[in-house]
């Protein structure tokens, strides 16, 4: 068992480090003929899919409709089946193990309604492949530990390629080099951060935009692997609510970078640390201002809006896992937890 850990102490972490390779090998594998002439005659996408999955779709509707100005809607499976809205264009299932039930009943229900449907999935011949029209195979490899690392990337990979197709090759260059960032930020040194979740009860993680499902994402880990109550939310809804409970024993969890919503986010932490809450800020290297206003800053290399969103769950991926194992949980299998749900 230690020899197919590759030297690492859990799976997880070993899959957390495989996540340059997984990732550059499925952009590497492109998108074939038939999946390319699909995402290119949808007026409309919808995507259904469960758990770590759903955030990946969040992440793309977040990507998608502003970089390629093409809507785009996300539904939970285990609601879709029973809730099905009205559809129009292309249906996608994403689903790492290919075998989620909720998101195989969903996708079943789009086929119904006639759409044209993609799977994307980390298993050759699993259910979802069988029963979409296509699909695009993320090349992630076998993942063992049950918290979902290097399939969560795999499948921003696929996702962001299809953004890259509508937008006609514009993101080539930043998507064939994000391997090498996401290669760095393994290396970051997160100590601090993990000697304050350890210690909290509850941990909020915020953000805005494509980091709103990041943050949501990064709450998952943290939930599903160390058992710290952990939520996750689009920043600007704090207060409506979650605020009653920041007090100096809850960190919130900012990611902040560069660009349309920095100035909001800013004002949003100092908000959090008018009401004593430790704030950790994920921010580009270099953000002194943003350093000075919280309590703990993990940078992340200054980059394309695309590879933050990467780089920046990854540094999530090792928070929840240093403070796992800073609480000595069983990192890979997690209690109550299986890999994959196939029952609704
Ligand atoms: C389970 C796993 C999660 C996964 C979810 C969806 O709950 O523990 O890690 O995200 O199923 O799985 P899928 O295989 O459809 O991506």
């Amino acid at each position: 068992e230690d020899t197919r850990k590759g030297g690492f102490a859990h799976y997880m972490l070993k899959e957390i480090y495989e996540q340059p390779q997984s990732f550059y090998e499925t952009i590497r594998a492109g998108i074939d003929e038939h999946v390319r002439q699909m995402v290119m005659e949808a007026d409309e996408i919808t995507l259904v899919a469960c758990g770590t999955s759903y955030h990946t779709a969040l992440a793309f509707k977040y990507l998608a409709e502003p970089l390629c100005n093409i809507p785009v809607r996300v539904e939970m499976g285990s609601e879709f089946k029973y809730f099905t809205p009205p559809l129009r264009g292309l249906a996608i299932a994403v689903s790492q193990s290919g075998e989620t039930a909720d998101t195989i009943a969903a996708l079943k229900m789009a086929k119904a309604r006639n759409c044209p449907t993609l799977a994307i999935t980390n298993m050759q011949g699993s259910t979802v492949t069988r029963v979409a029209d296509e699909t695009l195979l993320m090349r992630a490899g076998p993942e063992i530990g049950v918290a979902a690392t290097k399939s969560y990337t795999a499948q921003l990979a696929a996702l962001m390629e299809i953004v890259n197709l509508r937008c006609e090759g514009a993101f080539d260059d930043v998507l064939s080099h994000a391997h090498l960032a996401i290669g760095d930020v393994l290396l970051q040194d997160i100590n601090e951060a993990v000697a304050l979740c350890s210690k909290a009860e509850h941990v909020f993680f915020v953000g805005r935009g494509a980091f709103y499902p990041v943050s949501m994402e990064g709450a998952l880990k943290m939930k599903e692997i160390s058992y710290v109550h952990a939520e996750g939310y689009a920043a600007g809804e704090l207060k409506h609510g979650p605020f009653a409970l920041l007090t100096p024993e809850t960190p919130v969890v900012a990611v902040c970078t560069p660009g349309p919503t920095y100035g909001v986010m800013a004002s949003n932490i100092k908000e959090m640390k008018a009401r004593k809450a430790p704030v950790i800020a994920l921010g580009v290297a270099g953000d002194t201002e943003l350093a000075e206003i919280v309590d703990i800053f993990i940078p992340i290399p200054n980059t394309h809006l695309l590879v933050q969103v990467l780089t920046a769950s990854v540094v999530l991926q090792l928070l929840a896992y240093h403070t796992a194992c800073a609480l000595q949980r069983d990192v890979d299998k997690p209690r109550n937890l299986a890999k994959s749900v196939t029952v609704e």
